[in-house]
């Protein structure tokens, strides 16, 4: 199965041009106390969560969708966030892309608490540090797949070039076409490369197959898997399908608003490796 990103990898000039402009692994290494060990390189802390809690109140009902989170995840890795539905895995994404706020704890991003962050700081970690994608798209219905992977591309000081993203997903020749002429498959692959138009050092996914068939599904996940090797970048998502936790470098057991425990992976699997 070609599943795009091999392109980008191969193609010598986008390549360069990437990792010219791209977070070297070693660039932000002091900032982020990831400091290398008698000789061996440890690798960097990117995001570090710490007491993370998140009371909803509903009427008269509270909900503690996270009970104490602690968690630390590093530059490059691909983490899976594998859980039953309503364990929390949703709230503990979207606390540490900056779109909810926990009701107690803290995140930190290469070192920083973006919870002290300033309207503008929190605005530019959104449009900047984190891509996200969801399960159903939320593709902008009157723009072109084109035009929704350009919007992204235009929030980024140091965008991936649009042209390589449009082959890494395999839709050459579709680029003009709207959402609504899209499979769903083609749907998420436009909105993956919106996500990575930015160029972002951490790709949040929630439930990104959640919607798919299963050979569709393999597909997206291994458009990840490739991002997340050739960029060097960090990669999180979210499943409740305990399969897809082989393909991550470490999974993250969630249970009742808690990470139950973490497992890791010394030979994570390409996602055509995986069946379920
Ligand atoms: N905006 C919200 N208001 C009230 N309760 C919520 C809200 N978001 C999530 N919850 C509740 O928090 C718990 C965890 O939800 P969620 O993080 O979405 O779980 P998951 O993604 O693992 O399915 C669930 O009990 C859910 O109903
Ligand atoms: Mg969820």
């Amino acid at each position: 199965m070609d599943t795009g990103f091999g392109y980008m990898g191969n193609d010598a000039k986008t390549t360069e041009k990437t990792e010219a402009g791209g977070v070297s692994a070693g660039k932000d290494a002091t900032a982020l106390g990831g400091a290398a060990v008698a000789g061996k390189a440890e690798p960097a802390v990117i995001i570090e969560v710490a007491g993370v809690t998140k009371v909803y109140q509903m009427s008269e009902v509270q909900v503690h969708a996270l009970r104490g989170v602690d968690c630390r995840v590093y530059e490059g890795e691909f983490v899976v966030l594998l859980g039953a539905s309503g364990s929390g895995k949703s709230t503990l994404l979207n606390i540490i892309g900056g779109i909810d706020v926990p009701t107690a704890g803290t995140v930190t991003y290469k070192g920083r608490d973006i919870g002290a962050f300033k309207e503008r700081e929190l605005t530019n970690y959104r449009r900047k540090a984190v891509g996200f994608v969801f399960q159903f798209y939320n593709l902008v219905p009157d723009l072109t797949a084109e035009e929704n992977i350009r919007l992204a591309y235009d929030l980024s000081d140091d965008p991936l070039p649009i042209g390589p993203l449009i082959e890494g997903i395999d839709m050459v020749g579709r680029e003009d076409h709207f959402p609504s002429q899209l499979s769903g498959g083609q749907q998420q692959r436009v909105a993956i490369a919106r996500a990575l138009s930015k160029n972002p050092d951490i790709l949040l996914c929630d439930e990104p197959t959640g919607a798919l068939d299963f050979a569709t599904g393999i597909q997206v996940l291994q458009l990840l898997k490739d991002f997340n090797r050739q960029y060097h970048k960090t990669v999180m998502i979210i499943t409740h399908n305990s399969s897809i936790g082989q393909i991550g470098d470490r999974v993250f057991h969630i249970k009742d608003g808690l990470i139950d425990r973490i497992t890791v992976n010394e030979s994570p699997k390409e996602a055509s490796e995986v069946s379920w």
